[in-house]
């Protein structure tokens, strides 16, 4: 049986403020990746410092912060076989305009902090960041009819 992942997206500000809040979900739904939660929020320092904790130290991290509580963000838990490394194909490098055309930062960011999209890097990270910014309630289970087309067997 194939492992199915759980992974956390987050649009961030310049993904709403850029209307391409439609355009980075249709490409996750049209990849074949089941949407389990999705939410608006306005990102606090405390959650801020908890997920970016390992950039606590760098020059830009006060700036990060200040950028991703400028809006709010629309957060997505996403699950699919082989997710985690998959979506990070489909995100692209940080860097907007190192990013090979074709992913999301790739076609459309320039930025570094403005980089549309977070997508956890591990399974690891994808379990600590999924419990961070959901509920238990907030992450739902359900059949979706196009499975054993999108993975096979
Ligand atoms: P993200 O995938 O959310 O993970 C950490 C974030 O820190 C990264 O995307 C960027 O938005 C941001 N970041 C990383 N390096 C820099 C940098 N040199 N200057 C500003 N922001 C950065």
């Amino acid at each position: 049986m194939q492992k199915k992942e759980r992974t956390l997206i987050i649009m961030k500000p310049d993904c709403l403020q850029r209307n391409l809040v439609g355009e980075v979900v249709g490409r996750f739904e049209r990849k074949g990746l089941k949407i389990v939660g999705m939410k608006m929020t306005q990102l606090t320092d405390v959650l801020l410092e908890d997920h970016y904790s390992h950039h606590k130290d760098k020059p830009f991290f006060a700036d990060l912060k200040k950028f991703m509580k400028s809006a709010p963000c629309v957060i997505m838990a996403l699950q699919g076989v082989n997710a985690i490394k998959a979506i990070r194909i489909i995100v692209g490098p940080t860097k907007g305009h190192e990013a090979d055309a074709g992913s999301i930062r790739g076609d459309l960011s320039m930025g570094v902090a403005t980089n549309i999209v977070h997508a956890s890097d591990s399974p690891e990270a994808a379990e600590a960041e999924i419990n961070r910014f959901f509920n238990e309630n907030e992450i739902f289970e359900y059949d979706k009819i196009d499975e054993s087309f999108i993975f096979g067997e």
